[in-house]
């Protein structure tokens, strides 16, 4: 499929995206015309990178285009950061009746500015142009933004779809090569969930994806979309759902963690699948043959964590369902196939399990990985 190719889809994610270059054409499919005023806010690198690109297209369509920066980062992720970003629309005179906000970047530009616009003049319009792999495939859909505190990541925020979301693969040249596996491992995610073609193509694949950051296909990244899309929506009528995308995720947040975030989330998240996978094998008769399959895909694509905590560690970061029963079992997402979610009896998208079926399986994966 020609990048240039434009794919609208409304059904699965309740707003459009349109895959294209980050052109005024492509954006003007997007577009309101009472839009007058835009405020296009990114971190300071992706807007050194791609900020004026992104601002002479959106000038066809606007007559006012300015520039809104922060610091990259997660530590920048924070409440200071939007109020910086708010007080400056605000000096700026930028109006509720006029403003469209046009979030560029990865999955933290569009979080903390997705969040600007849910609340600037009690809401105004935003549109999101992702440029990671992570945020092509994850972040921009769904509607979830938000900052962190020192409580934790993403604790206050907003539900809110943008009006629009244009996926320009092109952009991902540009992409640091330590964030690529970030964005592999959630392509892989999905992949496993809910789609085994889009894993046979992402194994057809793999040796152009293991060589660093380039433009993908869009065929691939639609699929990913409308997988995640097609969850968070059907997730609204039966609860629960969504934590299928959680795969990989238990192990991989506690790994986050354990190591004070010197793992990055793709890496730690790749891991996750490995070890939540081979519990699977047990569990719910994840053939171990595609054990085998998914674990040669990560370990094509992305690396090992160059180092992991003995299970011990990971213990306090793992989150126990209450419910479950006195035992404070864990819930895990678990795949029965490539592409196909268990189910529990109860009908949950969850199943329990024991600490010691974990730890069997970290410790499985971690002599495999020596
Ligand atoms: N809202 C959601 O549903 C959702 C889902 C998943 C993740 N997230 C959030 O996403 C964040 C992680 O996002 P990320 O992995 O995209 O990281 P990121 O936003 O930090 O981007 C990674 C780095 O690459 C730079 N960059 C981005 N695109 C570039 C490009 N094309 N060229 C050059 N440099 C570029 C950025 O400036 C940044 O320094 C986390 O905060 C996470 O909580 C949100
Ligand atoms: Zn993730």
């Amino acid at each position: 499929m020609a990048a240039s190719e434009t794919l609208v889809f409304t059904e699965a994610v309740r707003c459009p995206v349109v895959f294209g270059s980050c052109r005024a054409d492509q954006l003007a499919q997007l577009w309101d015309d009472r839009w007058r005023q835009v405020a296009l806010i990114g971190d300071d690198q992706v807007l050194a990178v791609h900020g004026e690109g992104v601002a002479s297209a959106l000038r066809e369509l606007a007559p006012r285009v300015e520039r809104f920066g922060f610091p990259p980062g997660e530590a920048n992720k924070t409440r200071a950061t939007k109020a910086r970003l708010e007080d400056a629309l605000l000096a700026g005179g930028y109006t509720r009746r006029e403003t469209c906000v046009v979030a560029l970047g990865g999955g933290i530009s569009l979080d903390v500015a997705g969040f600007v616009a849910a609340t600037y003049a009690r809401g105004v319009p935003h549109l999101a142009i992702p440029t990671t792999l992570l945020a092509m495939v994850d972040a921009a859909i769904g509607g979830k933004t938000g900052v962190n505190t020192e409580h934790g990541k993403n604790l206050v925020g907003a539900v809110r779809q943008p009006r629009g979301v244009l996926i320009d693969s092109a952009l991902l040249a540009t992409l640091p090569a330590a964030e690529w596996p970030n964005g592999l491992a959630e392509l892989i995610k999905h992949a496993a969930i809910a789609d085994a073609e889009l894993l046979r193509w992402i194994e057809v694949h793999a040796d152009e994806l293991g060589a660093g950051p380039c433009a993908i296909s869009d065929a691939p990244l639609a699929r990913c979309v409308t997988i995640k899309g097609r969850i968070v929506q059907a997730d609204q009528h039966e609860r629960g759902l969504r934590s299928v995308l959680n795969f990989g995720h238990t192990i991989g947040h506690a790994v986050e963690h354990a190591t004070r975030h010197r793992v990055s989330h793709g890496l730690a998240v790749a891991w996750g699948m490995r070890v939540e996978a081979a519990v699977a094998t047990e569990r719910c008769d994840f053939p171990r043959a595609d054990h085998r399959r998914l674990v040669a895909l990560l370990e094509r694509l992305v690396p090992a964590p160059p180092t992991l905590p003995p299970f011990a560690e990971l213990k306090p970061f793992l989150a126990r369902d209450k419910k479950s029963d006195a035992r404070g079992l864990l819930r895990l997402a678990l795949p029965r196939a490539i592409g196909v979610m268990a189910r529990a009896a109860d009908g949950e998208h969850t199943l329990a399990v024991t600490e010691e079926a974990l730890s069997a399986a970290w410790q499985a994966e971690l002599e495999r990985g020596r």
